[in-house]
């Protein structure tokens, strides 16, 4: 067999490239994401930190409890990697050290493997909203 020609090469690097961010986008089902220039938070470890979902605070205007009456839900996920790292998961909450409270998240305290993406997804079945927000966790 013969090696593949580098045009199929570059013909299957862009391919693959058009499909991840098909399916990215895909994953967020249309979402609008405003993370352009996403808020930065930075804590010591050991130390409480409360990440607000940024939506409420400049992207619309509705706060959290108008958002909820009028049906919408807010969800959370994260991405361990800083930058716009590809994959993100819903977060787990043990309601304990890590807890959601009304337009945020508590760290009490946050730790070093806390550091990451956290995006906030408002949504229902045809409006969805997300902004995602960074979290540095410096070692003492
Ligand atoms: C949300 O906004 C409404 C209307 O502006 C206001 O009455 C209410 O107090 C606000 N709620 C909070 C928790 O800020
Ligand atoms: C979803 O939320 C938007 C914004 O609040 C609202 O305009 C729309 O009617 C809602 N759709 C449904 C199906 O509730």
């Amino acid at each position: 067999m013969r090696p593949p020609s580098p045009l199929l090469i570059l013909l299957y690097v862009t391919l693959s490239k058009t499909v991840k961010v098909v399916s990215k986008r895909g994953s967020v089902d249309g979402c609008t994401d405003w993370s352009v220039d996403y808020l930065k938070y930075r804590v010591l470890q050991g130390e409480p930190v409360r990440l607000k979902c940024a939506l409420f605070y400049g992207y619309i205007r509705a706060n959290y409890s108008q958002a909820q009456s009028v049906g919408l839900s807010l969800m959370w996920y994260r991405s361990s990697g800083l930058g716009h790292s590809d994959f993100e998961e819903p977060i787990s909450f043990d309601g304990i050290r890590m807890s959601k409270e009304e337009d945020a998240i508590w760290f009490r305290p946050a730790e070093i493997q806390d550091a990451g993406l956290y995006s906030c997804v408002l949504r229902n079945s045809t409006y969805c909203m997300k902004v995602s927000m960074s979290l540095t966790v410096a070692g003492e």
